[in-house]
């Protein structure tokens, strides 16, 4: 079934795709018993986890990227997600890049996307997020604006504003630090930057706010990796995701023409698993704090990859979309219950 919906949808460029195909879904929840037909269709066997402080339905969440402004938590949660990140959101509202800026490499199950955080600003998904009705932990991602003139104690500032808006609405503030696409190509990940921007965020958040993850590159090294577990170790942050898309494309089959064509800009997908898994690995090897594995889910497989690698959760974007919605209830009936519950 849904690999006929893909075809019809792969007719389209992909954003006006990722568009017509959450109208679709917005409309069927709309229609009397549409929202109970899509939830008993995709409704995934109890598989529950409790990490950070927070019960969650099964381990599956959809990643940052997908539902930037918290357009879409009601759809996704009858989906059967078991926790939603919305964002990233920055202070400012941003248009990001010029499209087209999104890009399917469909013989590798890869994505490359250099959208530059279009986002409708950290206040707009606030707003949206205060009238859900939350039956699913909400992590909310925050960015930095990417404006270059926003540098050092500005761009933390930038990150601070976001942080006191959503402190109120997410259950779990998630600090990008590791976007390859936003306009200025500066991260946080520099050791220097990252711990003025983890004191900043953490002050924001204050004792009582959500607990703080943070996401990292799949293409830090060993060293650098160790440090900003260090430098989060100082933050009391609670967890780590691992990781955001990749600027290496040494494992593709696409042509070098059709990757010239596409221009820069970071991949996910297949193709990034293995890097996704190394770096969780990696992490776990640093730290005891829950990780949240991100990188290349296409079926069970990959998930229970994570699982073994010492993932506590699991998010998809790419394989969503090219394995559609049943991706969520394979990989939860096919990973283990967790013991500890
Ligand atoms: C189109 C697109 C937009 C994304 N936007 C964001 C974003 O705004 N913030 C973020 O932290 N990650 C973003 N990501 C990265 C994903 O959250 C995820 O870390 C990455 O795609 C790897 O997972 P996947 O292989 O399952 O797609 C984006 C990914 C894609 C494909």
């Amino acid at each position: 079934m849904y690999g006929l919906i893909r075809f019809f949808l792969f007719r389209f460029a992909p954003e006006r795709a990722h568009r017509i195909a959450l109208s679709l879904l917005h409309f069927v929840c709309t229609l009397p018993l549409g929202a109970s037909l899509i939830r008993s269709l995709y409704k995934t066997k109890s598989n529950e986890r409790r990490v950070f402080g927070l019960s969650f339905d099964n381990p599956i969440g959809i990643a940052a990227g997908f539902d930037k402004n918290a357009e879409h938590v009601d759809v996704l949660t009858n989906l059967g997600f078991g926790f939603i990140e919305v964002g990233s959101v920055t202070a400012e509202s941003c248009s990001g890049n010029p499209q087209p800026r999104l890009f399917r490499l469909p013989s590798d199950r890869g994505i490359i996307n250099r959208m530059g955080l279009n986002n409708h600003g950290a206040a707009a998904a606030v707003a949206r997020l205060e009238k859900v009705d939350r039956k699913t932990p909400i992590f909310v991602n925050i960015a930095k604006t990417p404006n270059p003139e926003l540098e050092g104690a500005l761009g933390v500032e930038d990150y601070c504003t976001s942080a006191r808006l959503v402190r109120e609405v997410a259950d779990v503030v998630v600090v990008n630090i590791s976007c390859p696409n936003s306009g200025d190509g500066k991260t946080f990940e520099d050791p220097e930057a990252l711990d003025d921007l983890l004191a900043g965020v953490r002050e924001a958040l204050t004792d009582q706010g959500p607990p703080m993850v943070v996401k990292v590159s799949p293409d830090l090294s060993d060293e650098h990796l160790k440090q900003v577990v260090k430098i989060a170790n100082k933050y009391q942050v609670a967890g780590f995701t691992a990781t955001n898309t990749t600027v290496n494309r040494d494992t593709l089959t696409a042509t070098q023409a059709r990757l010239e064509e596409i221009g820069r800009g970071g991949l996910s997908g297949r193709p990034l698993h293995e890097r996704a898994l190394e770096t969780v690995r990696r992490l776990r090897a640093e730290t005891d704090l829950p990780i949240i594995g991100v990188g290349g889910i296409m079926g069970p497989a990959e998930a229970q990859s994570f699982i073994n690698a010492g993932a506590t959760l699991v998010q998809v974007y790419t394989g969503f979309i090219y394995q559609g919605p049943r991706l969520i209830k394979e990989v939860s009936s096919a990973l283990p219950n967790d013991s500890n519950c």
